[in-house]
């Protein structure tokens, strides 16, 4: 690299964004923005990571002539929730000449950014949304072990987290779909379940062991069908390590779907501080399956499941990868694809913990 590549992460002070920071830090070649509203955050952290402090709002007429006049090559977006908001970050991005990507796990934001497609073609940059656990990783796992099925016919994948609170951005983006209708295929049709409903038991290998998890609706869901032509079933459930939390949750999108309560989105500063106040109970395990079923290259029935597991409350750093992987690679020109989409198949499963490494993360695979 003859200068450095510049890097602003939007909400660079918030849970995951603070994360991305650290790690991006370690880059060489980099010079990293953190941004967000509060700038006396920004700087706090960038002090702490010899990075840049730049106060920003979403909704400032000038930001692409902000992220111009800093010259920055590409915008990470951690400024949640995704669920409702426009593009007006990615083609302040694509204005300014610079890549994006963001952690969205909005259904229909991430499925739609392919409308920015041509206007990103135009500019020359790369803008992706959903950069995170879902679908950067889980897209990159279900590629991975593709090959070992002649027929593909189910996915079912999921994420427990460990006690550890995410911001309340993450919070409100999972609470706009509890008690609410959530569209599935199954069966090779769709069909509707209701968001934080259908509770499940996932057994993890140890130390994980049992975990449940209940309906998420995530960008995977409209994805996976079209990618993996085959399915005749996606599903996806996610859940807390604490099973206070995760049997409250399934109780409050009981009451949003009896009509009870109108949304559980305006709780979620509430249920954050009640969530920190329940960490001290929790085991610091989060994880991660994806469990395929399908027939296998002799034509026998076959389940395969990869499955993740974060020791140590070092799970918060999965969803920050993605960014960081894609950082480096578009930092040192190894990412040729241009325009705009969701972010699948832009990582390799090696790539992607390639960032995870020094921390108490494993991966494993069986069949199941
Ligand atoms: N796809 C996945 O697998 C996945 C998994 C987990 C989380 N996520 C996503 O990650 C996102 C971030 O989660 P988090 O836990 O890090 O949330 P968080 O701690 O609330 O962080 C959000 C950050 O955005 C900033 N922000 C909010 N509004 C802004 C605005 N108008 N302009 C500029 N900055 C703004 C906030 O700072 P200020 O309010 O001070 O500006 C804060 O720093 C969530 O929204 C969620 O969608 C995705």
């Amino acid at each position: 690299m003859d200068k450095d590549f510049n890097v602003l992460v939007l909400g660079g002070y918030g849970n995951f964004g603070s994360l991305i920071v650290r790690r991006l830090q370690t880059i060489a070649g980099l010079r990293v923005w953190v941004a967000g509203r509060d700038l006396h955050k920004a700087q706090a952290l960038a002090a702490q990571t010899a990075s840049h402090a730049v106060r920003l709002d979403i909704n400032q007429a000038d930001l692409a002539e902000q992220l111009r006049v800093l010259n920055i090559d590409l915008v990470i977006s951690t400024a949640g929730p995704f669920q409702g908001q426009d593009y007006r970050v990615a083609l302040a991005a694509i204005n300014a000449g610079a890549h994006y990507v963001d952690l969205a796990d909005a259904r229909e934001f991430v499925c739609g950014i392919g409308e920015l497609d041509a206007q990103a073609r135009q500019a020359g940059v790369l803008i992706c949304a959903g950069g995170s656990s879902v679908p950067a990783l889980s897209a990159a796992v279900v590629d991975q072990l593709l090959p070992r099925f002649s027929r593909l016919d189910s996915i079912w994948h999921g994420i427990s987290s460990s006690e550890k609170t995410p911001g309340v951005s993450t919070l409100a983006g999972v609470l706009n779909y509890c008690g609410k209708a959530v569209r599935q295929w199954r069966d090779g049709a769709w069909s509707e379940v209701v968001g934080w409903q259908s509770l499940s038991a996932y057994d993890f290998p140890k130390p994980l062991g049992r975990r449940w998890v209940s309906n998420c609706d995530i960008p995977d869901l409209e994805l996976f069908p079209v990618r993996y032509p085959s399915v005749r079933e996606v599903r996806f459930s996610a859940g807390v390590g604490l099973r206070a939390t995760q049997f409250g949750t399934w109780l409050l999108s009981g009451l949003v779907r009896a009509g009870l309560l109108r949304s559980a989105v305006p709780l979620a500063p509430l249920l954050r501080r009640a969530a920190v106040m329940l960490e001290p109970l929790g085991d610091g395990i989060s994880g991660m399956f994806v469990r395929l079923q399908g027939l296998d290259q002799q034509g026998q029935p076959q389940t395969l499941c990869w499955e993740l597991q974060a020791l140590n409350n070092d799970g918060p750093n999965i969803p920050c990868m993605a960014a960081v992987a894609l950082a480096r690679k578009l930092a040192t020109g190894k990412v040729s694809e241009r325009g705009a989409m969701p972010c699948i198949g832009l990582l390799t499963v090696t790539e992607y913990l390639a960032e995870l490494e020094g921390m108490a993360i494993s991966v494993s695979e069986r069949q199941c």
